[in-house]
């Protein structure tokens, strides 16, 4: 398995705006990677429809985190970008999974319990086994690494058990088709940098989410560069000017989301960030973070803008990256129904 490419997939939902924690947390980080794997990346419609989505609104938005994939630097020539329902090996083998799967592993799942809040009876049986979709979804690639937010660190464990309880559980006929050292890979999850938690902007202890009420707590990749603007100098803070250090960052939750948003944007650590605006007011950093926040994600609206111009283009992105897409899984799933011993 160790001989196992390299190779790099991750997803993004297409349930509404991107905004600058899909951005920071995933798919900024998604374009360095495109130097040094081979990159897969996956607009999950099927996981989309796990809460109601208007159908009209799931292709608009289908074509719009497509857009922005583009639009943000991915080279879908060179990698490979696709929606998840035009590959039907995600949901094949996420019914394999979902026999290997124990409802204890997905009755821990925090977002499940988020989503489903208290209605938990109605919520949809897609939402619970959401995470072995995921976990298929990474597998039917044998992908080696995935970038995420932090949000999705619990799922990506989730895929690992997955994986691993496939490997032994068929362990003989693994062996048997030639693999020495299981058949799946036990994915690494890559989180890192500066905003693999952005924060809502109206509160610096909840995440900035697509399903907040308050359009005012998140900055859509959709927004111009005025509301953008508008949303930093309403966005809350604390009456202390900035610390110097890291460490004066604790117990100030909002300070340390628009520091940590600054040095993600301009690509600093977040020492450099406060040795620059160490005991500057917020007035004073907020407009320096207003003009970063405009030179990073104007260009990419304004070129999101442009995709969304011409849908059949999109289409022939899409279509494109999944007849590719096909080509990598069908004979990974080939080889797992030998092992789980399908006939055919
Ligand atoms: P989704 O669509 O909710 O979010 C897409 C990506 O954005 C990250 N993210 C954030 N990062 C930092 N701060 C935030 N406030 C923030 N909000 C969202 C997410 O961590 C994610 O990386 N289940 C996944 C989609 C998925 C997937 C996969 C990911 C389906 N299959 C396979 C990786 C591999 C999700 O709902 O992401």
């Amino acid at each position: 398995m160790n001989s196992l490419r390299p190779r790099v997939f991750s997803g993004v939902q297409p349930t509404g705006n991107l905004h600058l924690g899909n951005y920071l947390g995933a798919v900024s980080r998604f374009v360095p990677l495109q130097e040094s794997f081979e990159c897969i990346f996956c607009v999950v419609d099927m996981h989309a429809i796990t809460v109601w989505q208007d159908p009209h609104e799931l292709a608009h938005n289908t074509r719009e985190v497509t857009a922005a994939f583009i639009a943000a630097g991915i080279d879908a020539k060179r990698h490979i970008v696709f929606n998840q329902s035009q590959v039907s090996a995600h949901a094949e083998l996420a019914w394999v999974f979902n026999c290997v799967a124990r409802l204890g592993w997905l009755n821990r799942m925090t977002q499940f319990k988020e989503k489903a809040g208290k209605d938990r009876e109605n919520a949809s049986v897609g939402l619970y086994a959401y995470p072995s979709l995921m976990a298929a979804d990474i597998l039917a690639y044998r992908a080696t690494h995935v970038p995420v937010g932090e949000d999705q660190k619990q799922h990506l464990e989730l895929a690992r058990d997955i994986a691993q309880k496939f490997n032994n559980d068929f362990a003989e006929t693994i062996a048997e088709a030639g693999y020495n050292d299981g058949f799946f890979p036990l994915t690494e999850p890559l989180i890192a940098g500066p905003a693999t938690r952005v924060m809502s902007l109206r509160d610096g202890t909840k995440k900035m989410s697509k399903s907040d009420p308050s359009d005012l707590s998140r900055i859509n990749l959709t927004d111009d560069a005025d509301t953008i603007a508008k949303k930093i100098r309403k966005a809350k803070t604390d009456p202390e000017p900035l610390p110097s250090e890291a460490k004066g960052l604790e117990s100030r939750p909002e300070a340390s989301n628009l520091v940590g948003i600054y040095a993600a944007l301009t690509d600093k650590p977040i020492a450099d960030v406060l040795t620059e605006f160490g005991g500057a007011q917020f007035s004073g950093f907020k407009q320096a973070l207003i003009d970063v926040a405009v030179e990073k994600l104007s260009p990419i609206t304004g070129e999101m803008k442009r995709l969304m111009d011409d849908q059949s283009h999109i289409d022939t992105i899409l279509a494109e990256g999944a007849q590719r897409a096909r080509q990598i899984a069908a004979p990974i799933f080939a080889e797992v129904r030998k092992i789980v011993g399908f006939v055919g």
